[in-house]
């Protein structure tokens, strides 16, 4: 569905032109890459120490709701590193081999970036130990009483995982990162800030009130964020002179369906399904889900991340409940 495209913060698969409009607008280098400052300054310290000790980074895992830029934050550490990456993603590594191939094809201080590492299966990981302790890949030759093992040395690499689910993680898996940091959602006068960068190299024109407007709108996500400036333009463009103003802006967003907060139609039906039908007492994820007919995976890393974020809604060790703010954007009068 339309709606469900603009706001999903995973990138569209197998959209073309989508990737092309991702990779044109991702910072190359640390000094562009625009929030997380925390990441950031961290990065830039390991990143620095780790070259003046002429050894690869330590292997890293970023975790955190989808469409933050781990992918981006990755391309800039090889960047900064010098080095080269290979991205590649948990299901696609589908047998022991694939991983091997991957992993005997790198050279030294070589970025792999594993997207959705959480989905990795058994028997890749258990190649994947040795290859991040101790740069070796063990091979057993043979069958039977008469199979030996041999270890092959591989290059001094870096890993980067990425996953939105650090909780699916084998704990022996996560033990070897020696670099761990949740990425958060962005707020949006650092979406604001992405929003010009981008209409800066789309040669957009834009006002900040506008940017602010679209950022506002973007669910603490880059990838929306510039999804929806795409499409303001087109606005502008048929509608206007072609430059972006906020009567447009907002005419555009309210047309798309994103409210003043960035909430779509699922978010408002979730809110309103646990404050009419469940009067704001805890609610199971699974009961939200199958009133909303939706996957358990889609609220947890989609719709959830941001409503939390965003003070709308609470976890609490009983089920999900909704707070004041929601009730008072919904229109109903909040009872204690
Ligand atoms: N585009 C997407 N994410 C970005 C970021 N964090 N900084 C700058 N440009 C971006």
């Amino acid at each position: 569905m339309e709606d469900e495209r603009l706001i999903s913060p995973e990138l569209i698969a197998g959209n073309e032109q989508e990737e092309r409009l991702e990779s044109s607008l991702r910072p190359k280098v640390l000094e562009e890459y625009i929030g997380q400052n925390k990441v950031k300054e961290n990065m830039k310290i390991y990143i620095e120490a780790a070259k003046k000790r002429g050894e690869p980074l330590d292997h890293c895992l970023f975790y955190g709701p989808p469409g933050l830029g781990k992918t981006t934050l990755s391309t800039i550490i090889s960047n900064e590193m010098n080095s080269n990456i290979k991205i590649t993603s948990g299901p696609a590594i589908t047998k022991a081999g694939d991983l091997a191939a991957l992993l005997t094809n790198l050279s030294e201080f070589d970025v792999l970036f594993i997207d959705e590492i959480h989905r990795l299966n058994k028997s890749v990981e258990e190649i994947l130990y040795p290859a991040l302790e101790d740069f070796a890949l063990d091979i057993v030759i043979g069958k039977g009483p008469s199979a030996r093992s041999i270890r092959l040395d591989l290059p001094k690499f870096t890993l980067i995982g990425a996953t939105t689910k650090a909780g699916s993680l084998a704990t022996p898996l996560r033990d070897r990162f020696g670099i761990v940091h949740r990425l958060e959602l962005y707020e949006p006068e650092d979406l604001m800030k992405i929003v010009k960068r981008s209409s800066g190299i789309l040669e957009i024109e834009i006002d900040d009130e506008s940017a602010l407007e679209i950022a506002r709108r973007s669910r603490g996500t880059p990838r929306i964020a510039n999804r929806l400036l795409k499409r303001v333009r087109d606005y502008a463009a048929v509608l206007g002179d072609g430059n972006i103003n906020l009567k447009i802006t907002k005419h555009a967003l309210n047309k798309l369906e994103i409210d003043e907060i960035g909430l779509d139609e699922t978010d408002r039906k979730m809110l309103d399904i646990m404050i009419t039908q469940y009067g704001g007492r805890p609610v199971g994820i699974e009961t939200i889900a199958t009133s909303l007919g939706e996957e358990i995976d889609t609220i947890e890393d989609i719709y959830e991340p941001y409503l939390i974020q965003i003070g709308f809604i609470a976890r609490t060790p009983r089920g999900r409940i909704p707070l004041k703010p929601a009730y008072a954007h919904l229109g109903y009068d909040f009872q204690v």
